[in-house]
């Protein structure tokens, strides 16, 4: 990168998940550079979200194609409270599900720090409080606002290790802090509380069924106007995408695919598969999840044409996992 601000080691380092490392992650950040760091989700590429040119060079080093607005992280709940205006179902949500994988979107408070760049320019702000212990000592000793979106380059596999990071992005960005596998394995939900009932606008690691034992009743479907409103079927945006063609609900396997399982019942032809992966031989969708991103790069590295990826219930994290299969299959 061409930007005087930004400190890019030719090669990026990976921070070790201890007090030096997170020190010299802290300041990378608190100084303008961008650090990936573990999240109980996936990997986020972190910059401070109050500095406009810190975020600017996340859609740099990202190869997005336009800015879209990104989630702003904080050590805890009370620090989020500052950030956004709270309305009675946003404070029920924030009090059941942080800190964890849930990103509010509610309106931005008249003295938050997240900047109109993080915020694409709306009048509202996501927020989300983390779990994983890393990230909540990162973002204390940051002691700012933190924007991440996934640490992939636009259109990628989610990263779940921080050798996914770096497959992508080395060289891109200041440093990787190394908390090995991140456990939930698919991204935050996303619920937008704008007055109204809550929208959900992307399903995630906290269920739909755990949402409606809080609200006592589903979450509302996104309305036109949100901005991470998902496209009719067939329209979704390709996103989380392998390079080889993904095929869904796939009952029987053609030679020389490769093939994503999921339980015990296999379909038929899959032993002629040139990879094959199970996400869960015991049929269970977290650990189906957690391994989800991971398998798609494993895949993708057999150089097959085709992942041929078995039926996945909707049940629990289902609707997660089937919404980022979905965006993979999706034409490019
Ligand atoms: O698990 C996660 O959420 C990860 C980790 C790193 O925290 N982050 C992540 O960020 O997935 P990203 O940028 O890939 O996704 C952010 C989502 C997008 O779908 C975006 O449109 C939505 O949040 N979003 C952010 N701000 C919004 C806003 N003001 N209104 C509506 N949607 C918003
Ligand atoms: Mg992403």
């Amino acid at each position: 990168m061409n930007d005087p601000g930004s400190t890019v080691p030719a090669a990026t380092p990976r921070l070790d998940p201890d007090a030096s490392g997170l020190a010299e992650a802290a300041a990378l950040l608190r100084g303008g550079a961008l650090v990936a760091f573990p999240t109980e989700t996936v990997y986020g590429l972190g910059a401070d979200a109050t500095d406009p040119a810190a975020v600017a060079r996340i859609f740099a080093a990202k190869e997005r194609p336009r800015f879209n607005p990104l989630i702003a992280h904080l050590p805890d709940p009370d620090s989020a409270a500052a950030e956004g205006v709270f309305d009675g179902p946003a404070r029920r949500l924030a009090d059941a599900f942080w800190p964890g994988p849930l990103t509010l979107v509610v309106p931005a408070h008249s003295g938050t720090r997240v900047c109109d760049l993080a915020r694409a320019g709306l009048p509202s702000v996501a927020l989300r409080v983390p779990a994983h212990p890393l990230a909540r000592a990162l973002l204390s000793a940051v002691d700012r606002p933190v924007a991440a979106p996934s640490a992939n380059r636009s259109g990628r596999v989610s990263p779940t290790r921080a050798a996914h990071v770096l497959d992508d992005l080395a060289g891109r960005i200041a440093a990787v802090l190394d908390g090995g596998d991140t456990p939930v394995g698919v991204e935050s939900t996303v619920v937008a509380c704008l007055g109204g009932p809550p929208r959900l606008l992307r399903p995630g690691g906290i269920t739909r069924a755990a949402l409606r034992a809080v609200l006592g009743h589903d979450p509302a479907r996104p309305e036109a106007a949100d901005a991470d409103r998902p496209a009719g079927p067939g329209m979704l945006a390709s996103h989380y995408a392998p390079r080889a063609r993904v095929r869904l609900d796939a009952t029987r396997i053609a030679p020389g695919e490769a093939a994503l399982l999921f339980g015990a019942h296999h379909p038929e032809g899959y032993a002629l598969a040139c990879a094959a992966l199970n996400l869960s031989p015991a049929g269970d969708a977290e650990e189906a999840a957690a391994r989800l991103f991971g398998a798609l790069r494993e895949l993708d590295a057999s150089g097959a044409a085709t992942i041929a990826v078995a039926p996945i219930p909707s049940e629990g994290l289902g609707e997660a996992i089937r919404d980022r299969l979905a965006r993979a299959a999706a034409p490019r």
